[in-house]
């Protein structure tokens, strides 16, 4: 009887609206939810375990070929990646809903990474505004495009902590710091997924690649990670910990392994911290191929063993990997595998279809008049343009040739990413196009307008040896009061599968740069690229330095709007930059050694021809303006538990124009069970100060703020001395102590 009752509910629902699955409690939701997993088969359950991809748009290698929509027809599919638009969504969810026993819908996912078709900059740039409002805001309008073209699914953030910029999935992250990824993940969760999973405009969000990706050795992509467990819980989760804590709807696992065992198998990774220690209800879907590469990992001597080993572990959804779909049954019904591990992995997959408000309405998210009205409006366009431009690091301004003004009446723009709107978007562009993109040639002339005439040249490719476009480019150079250089990567040099050992620019454009610089006009290095890169020489050579990364559709009014002062930069860095390749890894929240860096001596750490610090730190980024920073005042020299210590720092803006101001907070714990960073980010405050201006920047540090975790997941404070530092960047700071007791 009930059964039936469960079966009339889900069909009406379908024909009527809201009547049975209407945002409900949690009791109601677990309710419904079973009362759907009672109805289901065993391949129907499987089923559901299995994403498949669109064989058009494939964002991987495609491991076996079949027949999609006979697949969804047949029930054994419960989502589907790289189909979207509103009209296509709907071809396929008419099978699922009309065609299928039981007419559970699909849901539709994609890698909307940092935009749907109004492209936003690369999450490495967007990190560096340290504007959690902004990119908060980023993610909003790629759930509402994304969704309005038929998607309840993006695979993003991606909030893997990373130190190696050789690692070409760098610029998909936020950078090298656990507090700050931590905040950008939350904002990035709510952004996706707004304050209710089922509205028709927003969609589920995925936090990835679970865990220790951005620890590949030597920055090779899919490569070996092997850190401790100390390494893993201080560094790697926090920003997972934190979406979880924030609601994200699902997961990912990783391709890594991960001391020895596939991330994708990991029942310490999934079972145990996710959904034991953190209680974790979402689900959780593998990434691409992962479930079948454990047995290429060399951990399972087939595919049957890898999808056991994946179930066991809490891989809910095997997605593109056809292992579950044609193993888990057999396994069940050999009794390997028990039905329970199947139920609550399906469970979770109902929960989220639930959540989505799919089973109210399948097609709620294919409205393809919605979709035409929202994608790409001006009002996106505007947003990221915003998003754009706090995005952008000032590197140098030695010379103060920047913001221009009208000394300058003929710009030469030089160099192969001026007049390049497609390497603006960056990598995982979605929908992204060329053809949207206001790039840096055609920003600059409509900024610019009559008030200066601008010169074009290319000079060189990104790549290659051609240098043959050399001595048109310093012709031109000869000419203009200014020669802008546009130089950088093309978007597929970051990404998946783009790590790189050498992270100078590419090809010939040094040599471009230096040939300009050599006519004496005054540079301007404008650079557009995915990750760090090493710029030493130009650092030495080249007075003028913005680093502009991959900005989207926007980035040519984001940058025009930076170079002719109409905003004032404010991007601090949040991955440091290396003086070389054989620096790498080097980052801020590093430990001190037992024989800490003494100018001079031998036998301390350091290298013998390079030094310690990277060339760009972490936090550092300048401004049109100039900030100082007074003295630190503590509101007590000794916090015991329960009290909460306020810092106070004065900032004046001293220069001459309005800014913004990311003001750092760091501690440094002194003496303590385990070694600790040297600094560790513990606050953030943006500001905007006037010219002139001055602010009392007010911080509160509780115990919290003071503990860390242990390798076994005990979250510990010690007593004694630490020591505090507040200013602009991680190594330009003002210094204070207090005690703990
Ligand atoms: C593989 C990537 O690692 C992952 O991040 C992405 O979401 C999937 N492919 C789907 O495209």
């Amino acid at each position: 009887m009930k059964r039936k009752i469960v079966q009339f509910c889900i069909l009406s629902a379908f024909a009527v609206g809201n009547l049975c699955y209407a945002a409900e409690s949690d009791t109601r939701l677990e309710a419904r939810v079973d009362s759907v997993l009672r109805l289901m088969t065993l391949t129907e359950k499987i089923g559901q375990m299995n994403q498949l991809s669109n064989k058009e748009e494939l964002t991987g290698q495609q491991l076996e070929d079949f027949d999609t929509e006979a697949l969804v027809r047949a029930g054994k599919v419960g989502s589907l990646l790289n189909v979207a638009g509103a009209e296509e969504t709907r071809r396929y969810q008419e099978i699922a809903v009309k065609d299928t026993r039981l007419h559970i819908p699909l849901v539709f996912g994609l890698d909307v990474i940092h935009g749907f078709r109004t492209i936003s900059p690369v999450p490495l740039a967007e990190s560096c505004s340290w504007n959690m409002e902004l990119i908060e805001l980023s993610a909003r309008i790629a759930a509402i495009e994304a969704s309005a073209a038929g998607l309840q699914w993006t695979f993003a953030p991606m909030v893997d902590i990373a130190h190696d910029p050789r690692w070409g999935r760098v610029m998909e992250g936020a950078g090298e710091d656990p507090y700050l990824g931590a905040a950008i993940a939350v904002a990035r969760v709510k952004g996706f997924q707004g304050e209710d999973l089922s509205a028709e405009n927003t969609i589920a969000a995925c936090a990835k690649h679970f865990a220790g990706y951005g620890a590949v050795e030597g920055g090779r992509e899919y490569n070996t990670v092997d850190i401790s467990a100390q390494r893993l819980r201080e560094l790697y989760l926090p920003p997972f910990a934190a979406a979880a804590e924030a609601g994200v709807a699902t997961f990912m696992n990783a391709f890594n392994e991960l001391m020895g065992v596939p991330a994708t198998g990991s029942t310490f990774l999934v079972r145990d911290i996710l959904k034991g220690e953190w209680n974790y209800d979402g689900m959780v879907v593998s990434d691409w191929g992962s479930v079948a590469e454990i047995a290429v990992h060399g951990v399972a001597r087939d595919k049957s063993e890898a999808a056991r080993l994946a179930v066991t572990a809490g891989c809910d959804m095997d997605m593109e990997g056809y292992c579950y779909v044609s193993e888990l049954e057999d396994l069940v019904r050999r009794g390997v595998v028990s039905e329970s591990l199947i139920d609550d992995a399906v469970r979770r997959i109902l929960r989220l279809k639930f959540r989505l408000g799919l089973f109210d309405d399948p097609y709620r998210y294919c409205n393809a008049e919605r979709e035409k009205r929202e994608t790409l409006s001006a009002e996106n366009r505007e947003a990221v343009r915003a998003v754009a431009r706090e995005s952008i690091v000032l590197l140098e301004n030695r010379e103060g040739v920047l913001p221009l003004d009208s000394r300058y009446k003929t710009i030469g723009l030089i160099g192969p990413l001026a007049d390049n709107p497609d390497d603006m978007l960056g990598s995982w562009c979605a929908w992204g196009q060329g053809r949207d993109v206001v790039d840096i040639r055609q920003g600059l002339e409509q900024a610019v307008g009559k008030s200066a005439v601008i010169r074009y040249a290319k000079g060189c490719e990104i790549e290659g040896d051609d240098r043959s476009g050399f001595d048109e480019a310093v012709r031109l150079a000869r000419t203009c009061d200014v020669a802008i250089l546009c130089l950088g990567e093309n978007r597929f040099m970051s990404g998946e599968g783009a790590s790189r050992t050498r992270l100078t620019l590419p090809g010939v454009q040094r040599e471009l740069l230096q040939k300009i610089k050599e006519t004496g006009t005054p540079v301007v290095l404008l650079l557009s690229n995915g990750r760090p890169l090493v710029l030493d020489w130009e650092k030495q050579n080249i007075a003028t330095i913005v680093e502009c990364w991959q900005l989207g559709v926007e980035a040519g009014h984001a940058i025009a709007d930076v170079l002719l002062g109409r905003y004032n930069p404010s991007g601090k860095l949040t991955m440091s930059f290396p003086y070389n390749e054989g620096q790498i890894p080097v980052y801020y929240n590093c430990k001190s050694t037992g024989r800490p860096y003494v100018p001079g001596e031998r036998y301390v750490t350091h290298y013998q021809d390079c030094p310690n610090e990277p060339l760009y730190a972490f936090g550092y980024g300048l401004s049109y303006t100039r900030f100082e920073y007074g003295d630190i005042e503590l509101d007590k020299d000794t916090l015991s538990e329960g009290d909460t210590l306020r810092v106070v720092i004065p900032v004046t803006n001293v220069g001459d124009y309005d800014g913004q101001e990311v003001v750092q907070l760091y501690i440094r714990d002194v003496c303590s069970r385990i070694t600790r960073p040297e600094k560790e980010l513990k606050g953030f405050r943006k500001i905007a100060l006037k010219k002139g201006e001055t602010q009392s920047v007010v911080f509160h540090l509780s115990l919290a703020d003071l503990e860390y975790v242990l390798a076994d997941g005990r979250r510990v404070w010690d007593p004694g001395m630490f020591e505090l530092f507040v200013g602009g960047s991680s190594t330009d700071v003002k210094r204070a102590e207090f005690m703990l007791k």
